[in-house]
């Protein structure tokens, strides 16, 4: 099913309740009342088609971007990643590491397979931290600036010499894939870890591990299918608009 302007808000949760967490990232909190999902999203100030493309994307992974009205800005978008990022690192992850901590001190038997469980989750960890920080400090403000440079029609030295040497086409062809260690990880407990009597923690485990995947995933396409389109045309109209010459990677 696809949401639209006119749903109740609260109906939403009632659908999907994970969609919890991703509302929040909105800023908006509960309380909604009999409110529609468009007054809800003007009463916080948030772009609707944004807020239903996100959300929308989230419930169904096969929902397309409706083109009539995705002309929200980049920095929109970046905010909600930025959040997104923010949810991963506060939140989840450490209730994740509480979660499989809690299974080690609960565990009486096959101690070291858990243990293995904790490092393994902890390399994912600090996977996600690089894949994060190499995104707030190099991707983000170089979209942001393009963006800028687009709807200015004004574009720094600095911002040509960037272009010459990198393309949202490199950060889509490095944008690794971090769900898939997940997989693993799920696989490790539904699997490989041999029965004992803890399976309480590990159903809850999984269960989070489950929720980051699902919320990564649709992170990630976000990421790929709406922010890196809109400046794959951005770069285009500045490169011909300035005369900007692509350096080719044999004169580096
Ligand atoms: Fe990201
Ligand atoms: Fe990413």
């Amino acid at each position: 099913m696809t949401f639209t302007k006119d749903m109740k808000m609260a109906d939403l949760i009632h659908k999907n309740y994970l969609l919890l967490s991703i509302i929040s990232r909105f800023g908006i909190p509960l309380g909604f009342g009999d409110k529609s999902v468009e007054e809800i999203c003007n009463e916080y100030n948030v772009n609707t088609y944004f807020f239903l493309d996100i959300v929308n994307s989230y419930s169904n992974e096969n929902y397309i971007t409706d083109v009539q009205h995705n002309n929200f800005s980049i920095h929109s978008i970046v905010r909600y990643l930025r959040k997104t990022h923010k949810f991963y690192i506060d939140q989840i992850v450490p209730e994740i590491n509480c979660l499989i901590t809690n299974l080690y001190q609960n565990c009486f038997q096959q101690k070291d397979n858990v243990k293995l469980l904790l490092n393994f989750f902890d390399e994912y960890k600090n996977e996600l931290l690089i894949h994060i920080k190499r995104e707030e400090d190099v991707v983000y403000p170089y979209v942001l600036n393009i963006e800028n440079a687009y709807e200015t029609k004004k574009i720094s030295k600095k911002l040509v010499a960037q272009m010459k040497n990198y393309s949202i086409n490199e950060y889509l062809n490095e944008h690794s894939n971090i769900e898939e260690k997940l997989l693993d990880l799920k696989n490790l407990i539904i699997k490989y870890l041999p029965p004992t009597s803890d399976y309480k923690y590990r159903n809850k485990v999984l269960a989070k591990l489950f929720q980051l995947e699902n919320d990564i995933n649709d992170h990630s396409r976000i990421e790929e299918k709406v922010m890196a389109p809109k400046i794959l045309e951005m770069e285009k109209f500045l490169f011909s608009h300035f005369s900007i010459d692509k350096q080719n990677s044999s004169d580096e």
